[in-house]
């Protein structure tokens, strides 16, 4: 198990990475719904204007099993954080937009794991690295997973190599790779238990199992 934090009781989980399509709105839409198909009761605030979140929510309807709300401002963002955190959920995800800014630094403070979606070329590695970096001198749990990934793709290697050096962030040992059911769940709810998102109940397991 790569990421392990005994002593940490998470409930808020923030996704963050600064370079914009990396795969955060949908990092935290399936894990919320593979988390939910686990039993655990769970509230994603959708922290981007573009409302990404909000939108796959209404698009998909009542039967994605938990609920999505908008927190446009880090004003709200702290006020949502403070109403909700130890109430009835067991995991709050907080979907942020890309790029360094008020909201993607509260949502940074406020977390209890902050999970870093990333995929494996070079530029994606830079912006990971930056993103990594901003963490230093902090003591938030920080956590790598490798999304939208081909994994016959030698720069994987390269990639995990990397990560696993930085002595900063903990690296996911669950792979996600790139497939079309992935990048046609967007707007609907997902058949999370089916075998093109296992890697998503994964994910989740091992989050969970983590703490
Ligand atoms: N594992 C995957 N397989 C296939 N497509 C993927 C995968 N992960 C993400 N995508 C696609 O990549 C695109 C970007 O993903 P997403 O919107 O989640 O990124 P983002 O980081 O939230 O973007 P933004 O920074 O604009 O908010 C989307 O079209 C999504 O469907
Ligand atoms: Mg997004």
């Amino acid at each position: 198990m790569a990421i392990c934090y005994a002593e940490t009781m998470v409930n808020v989980i923030s996704v963050i990475q600064t370079k914009g399509g990396t795969g955060k709105t949908t990092t935290a839409m399936l894990l919320s719904s593979a988390l939910t198909s686990l039993s655990h009761r769970v509230l994603v605030l959708d922290a981007d204007k573009q409302r990404s979140a909000i939108d796959w929510s209404d698009d998909a309807g009542e039967g994605l099993g938990f609920e999505v709300k908008p927190v446009p401002t880090d004003r709200t963002l702290e006020t949502a954080l403070r109403r909700f955190r130890g109430d009835d959920y067991d995991f709050i995800l907080v979907d942020t937009p890309p790029g360094s800014n008020a909201i993607v630094e509260i949502a940074a403070q406020e977390a209890d794991l902050v999970l870093v979606p990333t995929g494996v070329s070079p530029l994606d590695m830079k912006r990971t690295q930056a993103t990594l970096d901003s963490f230093i001198g902090t003591e938030t749990p920080v956590a790598v997973v490798l999304v939208n990934v081909d994994k016959r793709e030698k720069l994987l290697d390269l990639a995990q190599a990397q990560l696993t050096s930085h002595n900063r962030a903990a690296l996911a040992d669950t792979i996600i790779p790139t497939r079309s059911m992935t990048r046609r769940a967007g707007s609907t709810v997902p058949r999370i238990e089916t075998k093109p998102f296992r890697e998503w109940m994964e994910l989740a397991e091992e989050l969970t199992q983590a703490f």
